[in-house]
């Protein structure tokens, strides 16, 4: 199962919120790439990318101190989401500016959808049991105290 003090020490709600925040602020960012001028689109990607990778470790973490189900093909699409990613910053250091434009609004935005909805969600639900089941672990001596 997973480490329950370790993930205690970790502060769960905390932890969920933050991530929900990441998700809020990478969204912003990658929206707002679209409306910038040609000459500052692979700075702003290679931002992003640092950005996804740092959000990407983060949830990933979580993963493995919890033992998460279906960790190793959600760390996967990670993987892969990076790697489009270095390409888009490639493609717009060539010059590709339409180009990456396009797929900044259609393939980056559309992955978030379905991953957010599906393997971020599921994560979620993954903590929240977590949570739950720490919880009473903990209560656990207490209520033996008691009798
Ligand atoms: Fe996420
Ligand atoms: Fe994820």
């Amino acid at each position: 199962m997973f480490d329950g003090p370790r993930w205690m020490s970790r502060n769960p709600n905390r932890e969920s919120l933050e991530l929900e925040r990441q998700h809020a602020d990478l969204k912003a960012a990658w929206q707002q790439i679209t409306h910038e001028p040609d000459e500052r689109l692979a700075e702003c990607l290679t931002r992003l990318l640092a950005a996804f990778e740092a959000h990407f470790a983060e949830e990933e973490a979580l993963m493995l101190d919890t033992a998460a189900p279906g960790m190793d093909s959600h760390i996967q699409e990670h993987r892969q989401t990076a790697s489009g990613l270095r390409d888009l910053v490639r493609a717009a250091e060539a010059g590709r500016y339409d180009a990456v434009r396009r797929a900044v609004t259609n393939w980056l935005s559309q992955w978030y959808v379905v991953h957010h909805a599906s393997l971020d969600h599921a994560l979620q639900l993954w903590l929240e049991r977590c949570t739950a089941s720490a919880s009473a672990q903990a209560a656990e001596p207490e209520a033996a105290d008691a009798a």
